[in-house]
């Protein structure tokens, strides 16, 4: 039985068909069942275009499904009106996208506290932004605008981004796609310790490497395994 108090996310039967003006629907996610609890890293890998961006971003209160429904924490999100569902999404959903989504022109710091302008970060918001940039092997880097950082640096300000609130849920998107093996790793233990400490993390990927005895495989939007 399902402890409720312990689920973090629960897709149900969701389904996304995308309706591009003047061509034909695409059916990208179908009648998905998914729930995570509290300290699952839950892997799903897939082959390019079987729907797994899709998935993350119904998921993460980003895109509406065409039919299902999201619950996180009890809130079924896209009941929310679309500021409470904003307000829910910053507060509580950290979102590491496939191409990053940095402001190239500011530095690392102001990226990572990018949520708490223009008014302003608190000084706990500030310390958090430090120890991530610390963490994260970041700290010779800070002063320079994330246009001039390498790809790893890139994935690594982006995913201390996502974690600055410390949200329940943990969203990433082929986090480790673009990465060499030290960059992967500093990345996947990162999520790890996320997960053991309380949180949920749900992250999708081409790469069968990250498969493991839990992990799920999404082909043409539906799960295969
Ligand atoms: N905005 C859109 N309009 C129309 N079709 C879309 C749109 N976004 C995605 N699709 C289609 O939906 C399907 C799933 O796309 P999605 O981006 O979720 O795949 P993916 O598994 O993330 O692929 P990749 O590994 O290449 O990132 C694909 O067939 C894609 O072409
Ligand atoms: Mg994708």
């Amino acid at each position: 039985m399902t402890n409720n108090a312990e689920t973090i996310l629960r897709l149900s039967a969701l389904s996304k068909t995308y309706t591009p003006a003047g061509r034909a629907p695409v059916e990208a996610l179908s009648a998905v069942d998914l729930e995570l609890r509290r300290g699952d890293m839950q892997v799903i890998t897939g082959p390019s275009g079987s729907g797994k961006s899709t998935l993350l971003l119904c998921a993460g209160a980003l895109m509406r499904p065409s039919s299902g429904q999201v619950i996180m924490q009890g809130s079924d999100l896209y009941e929310l009106g679309s500021e409470e569902r904003a307000e829910w999404r910053a507060k509580h959903i950290g979102f590491v996208f496939q191409q990053f989504h940095l402001i190239p022109f500011l530095d690392i710091s102001d990226n990572i506290l990018v949520a708490t302008l223009p008014g302003g970060a608190s000084t706990e918001q500030r310390q958090r932004a430090e120890m991530l940039i610390e963490r994260f092997g970041l700290v010779e880097r800070r002063g320079n605008p994330v246009a001039e950082l390498s790809v790893g640096e890139r994935q690594r300000v982006a995913l201390a981004r996502a974690l600055l609130m410390q949200p329940a849920l943990l969203l990433a998107d082929e986090p480790t796609g673009n990465l060499d093996e030290d960059n992967a790793a500093i990345v996947l233990q990162a999520m790890r310790d996320f997960s053991e400490q309380g949180g949920a993390v749900l992250l999708v990927t081409h790469n069968k490497q990250l498969e493991n005895p839990r992990s799920k495989r999404l082909h043409k939007g539906h799960f295969v395994k």
